[in-house]
């Protein structure tokens, strides 16, 4: 049986990828830093490996080294509270850490191969045209730059051999994180989601479930030194998200505009930026992978992320 080790697999993305990879077949080794991520963990199916990615010197570096795969997932806090300029300058130096640790101690000779997990803020401004496809110039915004700086260290360990498959998921809903947070709860309790005010912008999005087993595919089907934008068929208006949830839950949808000056204001200018720019991305060479999605729309996922959302928080 082939193994994956797995760094954030008790995260929002990362408790999907270790369901998909246990359903997959794999050995899954996860990285956990708490007693709680060890039980979540366990209950997935996967074999918790203690210790903190910050922890260059880890003895669970090991196991990492020893896995047929890697994905790393872990990452920084990105959301919650207002993101001040010092805040995401510590984030890029703790992801800097991270990755140094987890990548540092990987054998380019013994060559696992590595799904790296960025974000579609690297990207940042594509422009309002057709989707595009992973040659498009970035144009970081929001927490581009930070994870930009990033990219450009993991470079230097493709240059020495790592054969090290970038994926880039776009904005990722599901029973948790911030859809949960800003469009489910708000509107289940019969209050307004917030949008900013003006042009409403067009990301990327992809339902969590999908965007796991892509990652997962990824991990044999990806081609070492390729990005691959993990996103549904076709980006949406992010109302239109809010719209679908609102008819899952079966409650009238409500929003209230925030002008853009209060949001930098309230959340700051990191926050406000990555709502405001156009990120339509193609998955067409995810697809070229024969990756299928279960949910290749956001008509059919929201409607799946909300049940299950649902199933876990109200009818347990
Ligand atoms: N969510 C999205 O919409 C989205 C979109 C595009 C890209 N991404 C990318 O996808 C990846 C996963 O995102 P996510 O939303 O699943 O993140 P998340 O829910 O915030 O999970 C972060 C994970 O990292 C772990 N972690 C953080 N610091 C750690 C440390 N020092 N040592 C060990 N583990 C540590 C956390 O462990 P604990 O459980 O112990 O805290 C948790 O498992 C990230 O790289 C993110 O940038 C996310």
């Amino acid at each position: 049986m082939a193994s994956v080790f797995v760094t954030g697999g008790s995260g929002f993305i990362g408790t999907a990828f270790v369901r998909a990879a246990v359903a997959a077949g794999l050995d899954v080794r996860a990285l956990a830093r708490s007693g709680a991520s060890v039980a979540r963990l366990r209950a997935l199916g996967a074999m918790p490996v203690e210790g903190d990615v910050l922890d260059e010197s880890g003895a669970w570096r090991a196991a990492a080294a020893d896995s047929d795969h890697v994905a790393h997932l872990a990452q920084p806090q990105t959301y919650g509270g207002r993101i001040t300029d010092a805040r995401a300058r510590r984030w890029r130096e703790e992801r800097l850490q991270m990755d140094r640790a987890l990548l540092g101690a990987l054998d380019a000779a013994r060559v696992p191969n590595v799904v790296y997990v960025a974000g579609t803020s690297f990207y940042g401004d594509c422009g309002a045209d057709v989707p595009h496809d992973e040659n498009v110039e970035p144009r970081p915004r929001g927490w581009g730059p930070y994870v930009a700086v990033a990219l450009e260290a993991v470079r230097g360990y493709r240059e020495r051999g790592l054969p090290i498959i970038e994926a880039f998921p776009g904005w990722v809903y599901g029973p948790g994180s911030w859809f949960a947070e800003y469009i489910l709860t708000p509107l289940h309790a019969g209050k307004p989601t917030t949008a900013l005010s003006g042009r409403c912008h067009i990301p990327s999005s992809v339902h969590v479930d999908d965007c796991a087993r892509a990652l997962v595919h990824l991990l044999t089907a990806g081609e070492p030194g390729r990005r691959y934008f993990v996103v549904d068929d076709a980006p949406v208006e992010s109302e239109k998200l809010g719209r679908a949830a609102a008819a899952a839950l079966g409650v009238p949808f409500r929003s209230r505009n925030v002008h853009p000056l209060i949001c930098r204001l309230l959340l700051g200018r990191i926050v406000t930026e990555s709502l405001q720019y156009e990120n339509r991305l193609s998955n067409g060479r995810l697809r070229a992978t024969e990756f299928v999605p279960a949910f290749p729309t956001y008509e059919t996922g929201v409607p799946d992320a909300v049940a299950t959302w649902l199933r876990e928080h109200y009818h347990n």
